[in-house]
């Protein structure tokens, strides 16, 4: 971050003194206008609901270009990453060290993953507390802040050596726990991680496995899963990457920022789109009745939106949506399901969405949410579990976040202040004046 020639000059038309204000470059992006002076010069608060305006850090894990459609993490372009760029852990290591690794720093890492993919044996007593039918988001929003209770050797945020050690844990046991939680509601006994197995072979292995017969892992899936966790690893300054973070501010243990975290993706709005856009898919049916869908979604009287498109920041196609596309092309083929009705009806959606003025003048595109339903559905996860695969994959991203800022000497609490609409003082009058 380097300071800019350019001031930021905030001047008032009553004539109340002008307030110059520096401006900082970044390496790529926007510039930044360092208000913190405001209040204490003016007494004034800026105003900006959703912080559509407003760069909450500096960081430098992962950039994104909305009108580029462009993603890199840590500086390397998604579509790299996800064709060319090594398996998840692979991505998992770059985004929390900076560098991708080489042979001998993955191996290492893969053997400490692998030997963390085990939960403490009492775990499982809190999934029976669950109805069988409860919604998966709900049962990892209760487990992983319980994993709190069980890790008091790696809480205190202050010990490197505690964060490095949460950190594993957290990317190590979510599948097992995600694993746990499909396994629960269906009836089936949980199966243990084995660590012979990838991260994503060993995580279909404890989702569709039973005592009774291995899963047969088949390599073009396990890779469709590992790209789908590539592709939703990490996401700037998003909705729950923000809350991970304001949780941490206030000295939270990483336990419990990552459950905030997951509460805040389980939002329809957020990471629940997937699920709520293969839902879309299966009401509208078939093709002919997409002009009647889209008639609705332009009716702002309904409330009804096209899941899986538009996006706060891409104001282009989604880089991830493109390959998700192609994933599900491949998995599709290799399942011989090429025909599935819903792919077809999600690329005929898309085509004209793609055409409707409605659409492109709202710069709406479909967005990493819109096609990842369909994969996972032909992967055998079950909706409802979309956005736990998700929170799967964020959980390397949040940690990555929440690391830099517990080590940035700019943080402090985050506490944001508002602009009061409500009553001034007044006296309580008695029950009987009221
Ligand atoms: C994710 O932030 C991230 O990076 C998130 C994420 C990540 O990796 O962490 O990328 C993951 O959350 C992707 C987004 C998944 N959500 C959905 O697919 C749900 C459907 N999308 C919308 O809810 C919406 O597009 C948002 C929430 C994603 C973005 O909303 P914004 O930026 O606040 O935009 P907006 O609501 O101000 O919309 C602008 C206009 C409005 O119309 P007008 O008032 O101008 O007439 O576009 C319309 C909106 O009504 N609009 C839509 C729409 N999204 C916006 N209309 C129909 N269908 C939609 N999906």
């Amino acid at each position: 971050m380097t300071n800019s020639e350019t001031k930021a000059t905030l001047s008032f038309s009553d004539g109340s003194p002008a307030l110059e204000m520096p401006i900082y470059k970044g390496s790529i992006g926007p510039d930044v206008i360092d208000i913190r002076k405001l209040y204490g010069s003016t007494g004034m608060f800026t105003y900006d609901p959703g912080f559509m305006s407003t760069a909450a850090c500096n960081s430098s894990i992962t950039y994104i270009d909305g009108d580029k459609g462009e993603l890199l993490y840590r500086g390397y372009p998604i579509e790299q990453l996800a064709v060319n760029g090594g398996d998840f852990l692979e991505t998992c290591y770059l985004l929390l060290n900076g560098e991708l690794p080489n042979a001998d720093q993955k191996k290492e890492f893969v053997a400490t993953v692998t030997n963390h993919t085990m939960v403490h044996e009492q775990m499982q007593f809190f999934f029976r507390g669950f109805r069988r039918d409860a919604h998966p988001m709900s049962v990892l929003v209760g487990t992983v802040g319980a994993l709190a209770s069980f890790y008091h050797d790696s809480l205190d945020i202050n010990d490197p050596h505690h964060r490095e050690v949460s950190a594993i844990r957290l990317i190590a046991k979510m599948p097992t726990l995600v694993a746990m939680a499909y396994k629960y509601s269906i009836g089936q006994p949980f199966v243990y991680p084995r660590n012979d197995l990838s991260y994503s072979a060993n995580f279909m292995h404890m989702m569709f496995s039973t005592p009774c017969e291995p899963y047969k892992t088949n390599e073009v899936l396990v890779r469709a899963l590992d790209r789908i966790l590539i592709l939703h690893a990490d996401h700037e300054q998003n909705a729950s990457t923000s809350t991970v973070r304001l949780a941490g501010s206030s000295g939270a243990n990483p336990f419990a920022c990552i459950a905030a975290g997951i509460a805040c993706l389980w939002g329809p709005a957020h990471g629940g789109a997937n699920e709520a856009a293969l839902s879309m898919l299966e009401e509208i049916g078939s093709v002919d009745n997409i002009p009647e869908f889209i008639a609705q979604v332009k009716d702002k009287n309904s409330g009804v939106k096209l899941m899986g498109f538009g996006h706060r920041v891409y104001k282009n196609y989604d880089p991830r949506a493109k390959l998700m596309r192609e994933t599900c092309y491949e998995v599709l083929q290799e399942l011989g399901l090429q025909d599935d009705p819903l792919f077809k009806l999600a690329m005929a959606l898309e085509k004209i969405a793609l055409e409707d003025e409605y659409f492109v003048s709202r710069k709406l595109y479909p967005n990493v949410d819109f096609y990842s339903g369909i994969v996972q559905r032909a992967l055998g996860i079950p909706t409802a579990l979309f956005t736990g695969i998700f929170a799967l994959a964020r959980t390397v991203g949040w940690i990555a976040q929440w690391k830099e800022m517990i080590s940035d000497p700019e943080q402090k609490i985050g506490r944001p202040r508002q602009l009061f609409v409500g009553s001034p003082k007044r006296d309580v009058p008695a029950i009987d004046k009221r």
